[in-house]
């Protein structure tokens, strides 16, 4: 082989190697301008897989002469007698974004493969230019392709990822296919067992973006956590020229412009010193319009500077201690049916926990679609982010480590710029465990080192002290680790008497914020009966009656978020005629109405409003 047919394969091994993971995170791609590929695309349900697998179970996928029947190639006969035994273009279609379960019924339980494809243009067509393929999300995992090449694989159910496509395609007759498997199993993460429907699809926006040889990959400006007169953070440009190049940063009304000038790997630290900030808070979410050059590339971004840090057990926000009137939410839109995406989703949802006099909301239990955290910046809501570390993972499994970590990743790549995010949580209801622990400690460092300047939780577990069940102890190695103690707890639904409620307490002797995020109770909205009949409106409310004075009775407590805002879905919650599929904790039921718990809380916010 000659040395410059050696040179050629090299490189286009090298591009084989890296088509197959997601490239860096386009950041603040919501605001970029793009090609957006939202709308109807054809599907194919795949059961057996046959469009990845041949009939001995070989892949088609990453083979030198895929198989007709290989479906990301989206073939078409070559003539009459040609066979392929499938076709997209005569395939019915489906929305994205959006889950398949709620939008076809024969798909509501389904779990399994279901292949997705969609032609498309692009407009002015510059080869010159550098093409990302953008996804919001997809559950669970997504193996993409373009024009029948594989630009590879992500897996993770709720965090965005981008391929890049330059050099694959043409200005017209593009075709992208996107199998997506929303199967569970024990080494993921989540594991098999959660309490929540497992919603399959492409279930958030795609996106192509059209960028410049040299763009902004990666950004981040946050209040300096030592000293709130400075914004620091940096910029991170991609491509041939980015190294040794001038780039700038300007906040307009501040009257701001700074410029830089990268090293060698396109990177430059940002510090940039002034005194009228005005602080993004709660009362008062000031977002700065922040303008960004490098290469050819400008972007804008609207950021909030803070600072969010602990002092013994109180929160300060801005110096000021905060306390953290929440409720916990799934990502659902219940009236329309299925995962939420849309702004207009994020609007009801964030607008029913304002409407409780939240200034706090926890995303359980997985990282939400991004509107959510953009729209808590504009409406001054504070966010607990999770990832979906959830009860009964594979503690000693390293793929199941390197997943959990690269979600962590992904969630924080995302929103590190997002003042109404200050809390990151790694987990939920963990068993107690060595490995349990050494898993979660390793993730609490990657946040710490990937972001110092938010707080860092989990939520844990509580339990009665053998010699007094009226006495609570939250006995885990792991809080240690953690700057906010965080449990669920939930005596007078699983276990214990709601009569004595008032007489129980907790035992926790730690200097740290406490939140307690999660207690409730199920109740059918439009059920009344007695305050001791269970799944009444009056038994919830009862439980919210007596468990707010007593939780207030906790020294260090800093917050509460209570489980949950709105019912949600779960094929855990099969009781007929109460459940029918359906966890009654929320305070507001499918169909939009409150129940009379909410009232409960919500006063019980706007009495402590009035002590503040
Ligand atoms: C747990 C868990 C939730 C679940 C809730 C319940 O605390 O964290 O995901 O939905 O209890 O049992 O309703």
């Amino acid at each position: 082989m000659m040395h410059f047919e050696k040179i050629i394969l090299f490189f286009f091994c090298l591009c084989q190697v890296t088509l197959m993971y997601p490239n860096e995170l386009l950041q603040n791609s919501y605001l970029r301008k793009g090609i957006s590929l939202n709308g109807r695309w054809h599907y194919i349900v795949d059961v057996y897989e046959n469009g990845y697998y041949n009939y001995r179970w070989e892949p088609h996928d990453g083979s030198e002469n895929p198989g007709s029947g290989a479906f990301f190639l989206n073939s078409k006969p070559k003539d009459k007698m040609d066979l392929v035994e499938y076709d997209f273009d005569a395939a019915p279609t489906i929305n994205v974004p959006g889950d398949w379960n709620s939008q076809k019924e024969k798909l509501f339980y389904y779990e399994g493969t279901v292949w997705y494809k969609k032609s498309f243009n692009i407009p002015n067509y510059d080869p010159s230019k550098r093409y990302y393929l953008h996804f919001g999300a997809v559950n669970y995992r997504a193996d993409v392709y373009v024009n029948g090449k594989k630009l590879g694989t992500h897996k993770g159910g709720f965090t965005p990822f981008n391929f890049e496509m330059t050099g694959l395609l043409t200005a017209e007759d593009n075709f992208v296919v996107v199998k997506v498997d929303n199967k569970r199993s024990k080494e993921e993460v989540p594991t098999l067992n959660t309490d929540w429907w497992n919603y399959g699809g492409i279930t958030r926006d795609v996106t192509i973006y059209e960028l410049s040889p040299t763009f902004i990959e990666n950004y981040r400006l946050q209040l300096n956590k030592n000293n709130p007169e400075i914004i620091s953070g940096f910029i991170q440009l991609n491509g041939a020229q980015k190294a040794n190049t001038d780039v700038s940063i300007s906040i307009p009304e501040l009257n701001l412009e700074e410029k830089y000038t990268t090293d060698k790997n396109g990177y430059t630290k940002i510090s940039i010193a002034s005194k009228n900030l005005r602080y993004w808070s709660t009362k008062n979410p000031k977002l700065y319009k922040v303008k960004l050059s490098g290469g050819s590339d400008q972007v804008e971004d609207r950021i909030g500077f803070r600072r969010i840090e602990t002092n013994g057990s109180s929160i300060l926000l801005n110096g000021q201690k905060v306390f953290l009137k929440g409720i916990s939410l799934h990502e659902e839109n219940v009236m329309r049916g299925g995962r939420a995406y849309s702004m207009e989703d994020a609007k009801i949802l964030l607008g029913w926990a304002r409407e409780l006099g939240c200034n706090f909301v926890r995303l359980a239990h997985y990282p939400h679609n991004e509107n959510m955290s953009r729209l808590a910046d504009e409406m001054g809501i504070l966010l607990w982010e999770e990832i979906p570390v959830y009860w009964t993972i594979e503690w000693g499994n390293q793929n199941t480590y390197a997943n959990a970590e690269n979600q962590l990743k992904e969630l924080i790549e995302r929103d590190k710029n997002r003042a109404s995010v200050i809390i990151w949580s790694v987990s939920n209801e963990t068993p107690l465990s060595e490995e349990r622990t050494t898993f979660l400690t390793r993730l609490v460092h990657k946040a710490r080192a990937m972001d110092d300047s938010r707080l860092i939780s989990a939520a844990l577990e509580d339990h009665g002290k053998e010699d007094d069940p009226n006495i609570m102890v939250v006995a885990d190695p792991f809080a240690e680790e953690l700057d906010i103690l965080s449990f669920n707890q939930y005596y007078g639904w699983y276990g214990g008497d709601i009569n004595n409620i008032k007489n129980i307490r907790w035992e926790i002797d730690i200097d740290k914020p406490i939140i307690i995020s999660e207690f409730g109770a199920g109740a059918l909205q439009g059920y009344h009966a007695d305050n001791l009949t269970r799944w009444s409106e009056e038994f919830q409310e009862l439980l919210y009656q007596e468990t707010l004075p007593t939780l207030a009775r906790i020294p260090q407590l800093s917050g509460i978020t209570p489980w949950i805002l709105v019912d949600f879905r779960s094929p855990r919650r099969m009781l007929i005629p109460i459940q029918n599929g359906w966890n009654r904790k929320g305070l507001i039921s499918e169909t939009g109405n409150k129940k009379k718990a909410f009232f409960t809380l919500k006063n019980f916010y706007s009495e402590m409003d009035l002590i503040e």
